[in-house]
């Protein structure tokens, strides 16, 4: 078989196995897995030295160049070529973004809208996902299967914030359609009524630094919702994906469901692995007696579900990646800068009249952090090579399971011959360096890092997407144009669905 490339003498892991071979590259694709692949003349070779290949990354929650961070004037800190030049450079070959419906636009407005903003641009594969905000009977039985149709198979619909929220009643008409047409639907869990209440009577007693966010959202706020909405896919026998899963209680009712063999499916980020509550005070990783406790720089670490105080929560987390509750782990990327009036400093500048301490006010601080480029890295390094998880499970969390709930697998999200030629080549034991994260370092348009100092002991040697080196680590450059992504055609979810198990004689027509 004529080959392009040759990768050498790598672990070649997948979600089930791990087995030392070369890998045969044609036309992008993975053609051939084979121990000892015989030489080509004139054809390129990569030598992995006995370090491990895993698939490219699937991020499947970032936010690029959203524009429902320009609620307040907020500006999204990527683009399409900074996000996933981010991306790549992090061993992501693939995100999925969101596509918002404004009120009283079309979905199909907003697919198109999100589409000029990426086509060209884009440095790596992508897809979107449609925010649902306003669920009316052409949008979902004329607009959602069009758009099915042309591959965009999932959907993100929210519980709170009053630009995107749903009632139950309109959860559930989402719910029906998503049954009906096969749509994957994530849902953001927080209880809104709760929120504002509490946000109100913060801002009355004058507490509204930026860790107070997190007070005004405590852990039921998540955990609550999150029943509610187990609850309503029960209701129609409806797959749903929870994302963005920090609180431990919440862990636990979509644990329980999945042991009623509910198709429940969650996801976690890196955040709420590695970071806890003290980061809204101090800006990131927490270190002994370095706080900037008493200045904006928490504002750094104000995100959705908020950081959970309780430090300990940080291992339920760990062990909901490791037993098999978290289906997937994204990174949730939702960048504004930091030094920018349109960016984390509207916190302080935007209505000083319900400001306490001169230290801004969190309702104003959008909400969200980076993430895109970090994600793979974290979860490799904290995560495998701390013996968290089994490299393996990895492979399930960082790539193959995104893939096969929205749709992608087995073009994306493994190693196997006919898949695209997506990957990240690791460092041996014995090559390994420790890598300091370091917003110096990053390709993304922010202008910090949540996770300035943590130290990691390994960072991708190279990333390569469809058969070409896109990222090369030893140079921290990245080789790809904008505009060599390509939009991906999405399939239905190849994990479990509806059951067709009925909580009364109600039954959808
Ligand atoms: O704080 C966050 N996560 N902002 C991004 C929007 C969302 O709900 O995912
Ligand atoms: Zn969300
Ligand atoms: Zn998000």
């Amino acid at each position: 078989i004529p080959l392009d490339l040759i990768i050498r003498n790598g672990i070649v892991v997948t979600a089930s196995d791990q087995v030392p071979c070369d890998i045969g590259i044609r036309d992008g694709k993975i053609v051939l897995l084979m121990v000892g692949i015989p030489p080509q003349e004139g054809v390129e070779e990569i030598d992995a030295e006995g370090g491990c290949v895993t698939p490219g990354g699937v991020d499947s929650h970032v936010h690029v160049a959203q524009s429902a961070a320009k609620a307040l004037g907020a500006q999204s800190a990527d683009d399409w070529e900074s996000g996933t030049r981010s991306a790549l450079a992090g061993g992501t070959t693939t995100i999925l973004a969101f596509a918002v419906q404004n009120r009283g636009d079309s979905l199909s407005v907003a697919a198109s809208n999100y589409h000029t903003l990426s086509d060209d641009h884009s440095l790596c594969d992508f897809g979107f996902h449609l925010i649902v905000t306003d669920p009316n009977y052409e949008q979902m039985h004329v607009e959602l299967p069009a758009l099915v149709e042309r591959g965009i198979t999932s959907v993100k619909i929210y519980m709170t914030y009053a630009a995107l929220k749903l009632n139950d009643g309109q959860i559930l008409d989402v719910l029906l359609a998503a049954r009906k047409y096969g749509v994957t639907t994530m849902v953001h869990c927080e209880n809104a009524d709760v929120i504002d209440w509490m946000t109100k009577s913060l801002e009355s007693r004058g507490m509204t630094q930026p860790w107070h966010h997190g007070t005004s959202r405590p852990p039921l706020v998540e955990s609550e919702a999150t029943h509610r909405a187990l609850s309503l896919s029960e209701l129609l026998d409806t797959p749903i994906l929870i994302v963005h899963v920090s609180a431990p209680d919440a862990v636990s009712h979509i644990r329980k469901a999945q042991t009623r063999l509910l198709p429940v499916y969650a996801e976690t980020c890196p955040h709420y692995a590695v970071l806890d509550g003290r980061a809204m005070r101090t800006g990131g990783i927490h270190r002994e007696g370095e706080g900037e406790e008493g200045r904006f720089e928490g504002a750094k670490c104000v995100c959705a579900p908020p950081l959970r105080d309780d430090p300990r929560d940080k291992e339920r987390i760990w062990e909901g990646l490791a037993n098999g509750t978290f289906t997937v782990f994204s990174s949730d990327h939702a960048p504004t800068r930091f030094n920018d009036p349109r960016g984390k400093q509207l916190g302080l500048t935007a209505d000083p009249t319900k400001h306490a301490h001169g230290l801004g006010n969190f309702r104003y601080i959008p909400n969200g952090l980076p993430g895109v480029e970090t994600r793979t890295p974290i979860l490799w390094s904290e995560g495998v090579l701390k013996r968290r998880i089994s490299p393996q499970r990895f492979v399930e969390l960082n790539s193959t399971n995104a893939a096969k709930l929205y749709g992608m697998y087995p073009q994306k999200g493994t190693i196997q011959p006919g898949s695209d030629a997506d990957l990240i080549i690791w460092r041996p034991a014995h090559k390994r360096k420790p890598y300091t994260i370091s917003q110096s370092k990053l390709h993304h348009g922010a202008d910090y890092t949540p996770y300035e100092g943590l130290v990691l002991e390994d960072w991708p040697r190279y990333t390569i997407l469809r058969g070409k080196v896109v990222y090369d680590g030893e140079t921290n450059e990245v080789l790809a144009k904008p505009g060599n992504g390509k939009f991906l055609v999405r399939g239905k979810s190849s994990l479990p669905g509806p059951r067709n198990v009925w909580l009364s004689e109600w039954r959808p027509e």
